[in-house]
């Protein structure tokens, strides 16, 4: 039918940051961050933990759950924001760390919702390259896109790697479909610089350097209102009933933000993974994280539906179904 899944892996810096960490940061406090976003801890990378590299240990992992070698995989894709390097891509450095010699290598740039936009993307291309194993992967280094004194956004978000394996099967499994979007009229309610730049006339006067810049209210209430447009969207393009959903795993942006769309949706919140008070908000690697966990602790049998949903900055968002 499609891209299946055949491993998951992931990878999380040791270093644990608490919201009592963050009290000595910035004015806040873990009672604040606790019942604005459900987060008490995320994690923040030290030396060697580069996103490439937590990319590479859960590339590793999905790639053993699949009894796939690295000689094996023909694609790299990384969906990432944060990568050490603009070039080579965050990817190119995964594939020489595991020497993955036959694979061509490229990143995806969709925010939070890179991961998905790169199940969509390697769908399409297994669809037409049938023989071919791809790794997806979405890794993050947030803590190095941080403004460590803007407490407007340094409580939200955390370091990580997500990976899984696919490979084209016919039959009922493998990606079901996708609805995606992207608005890039909203782009200053959510966004990030690139490094300065060197051609003067390029120079933009307003660039306080590469951190993330955030609306949060705004973007509250459009992340609420795209996912669930894509949702209802997408199940009823492929008759889907939100009762077969077996198991639901968004974005962990935050716990409100969550909490809104489950109740809008109607989806009962036992199926609802969430893992955002351990991770905080790891952008492109928060689902596949996630979906390692879930897979990891037996929430997933075949045939199993699967839904996932994300929003980011861009505005990227979208969704995607997934039967097991
Ligand atoms: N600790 C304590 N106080 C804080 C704070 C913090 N970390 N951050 C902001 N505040 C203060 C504000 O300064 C403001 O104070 P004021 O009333 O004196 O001006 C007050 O809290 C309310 O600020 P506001 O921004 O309106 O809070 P909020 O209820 O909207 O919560 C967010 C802030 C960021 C948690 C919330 O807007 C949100 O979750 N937005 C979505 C963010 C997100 O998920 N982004 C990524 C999407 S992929």
């Amino acid at each position: 039918m499609g891209a299946i899944i055949l491993g998951t892996g992931s990878c999380l810096p040791e270093k644990v940051l608490s919201n009592h960490d963050l009290e000595k940061l910035v004015d806040t406090s873990d009672e604040w961050i606790q019942s604005r976003t459900g987060i008490s801890t995320r994690r923040q990378s030290g030396k060697g933990e580069e996103a490439y590299r937590l990319a590479s240990v859960a590339a590793q992992r999905a790639m053993e759950m699949a009894g796939v070698s690295a000689g094996e995989i023909d694609l790299i894709i990384v969906a990432t924001i944060s990568s050490h390097m603009t070039m080579p891509s965050c990817a190119c450095f995964v594939q020489k760390e595991l020497g993955a010699d036959r694979a061509f290598a490229y990143d995806i740039n969709a925010a939070c919702a890179g991961f998905l936009y790169g199940l969509d993307t390697v769908d399409k291309y297994l669809r037409s390259e049938r023989e071919k194993k791809v790794l997806l992967i979405g890794a993050e280094t947030l803590s190095s896109r941080t403004n460590w004194e803007d407490r407007n956004t340094c409580i939200l978000f955390g370091d990580g790697a997500g990976a899984v394996v696919l490979e084209y099967r016919d039959g009922k499994q493998g990606i079901v479909g996708s609805n995606l979007f992207s608005d890039g009229s909203l782009w200053n309610l959510l966004y990030m610089h690139s490094a300065p730049s060197c051609n003067p006339d390029l120079v933009q006067p307003d660039n306080p350097g590469s951190f993330m810049l955030m609306e949060g209210r705004e973007v509250f209430k459009h992340a609420v209102k795209c996912m669930e447009g894509a949702i209802l969207e997408l199940l009823a393009r492929e008759n889907v009933s939100m009762d077969s959903i077996t198991l639901m795993i968004p974005h962990q942006a935050n716990i409100r933000i969550l909490n809104k769309l489950v109740s809008r949706l109607g989806i009962e919140k036992e199926k609802v993974f969430i893992n955002v008070q351990k991770y905080g908000n790891t952008s492109a690697a928060s689902i596949p994280i996630a979906l390692d966990e879930a897979n990891r602790a037996g929430k997933l049998q075949p045939d199993d539906l699967l839904l996932v949903c994300s929003f980011g900055g861009g505005f990227t968002w979208g969704a995607a179904l997934l039967s097991w």
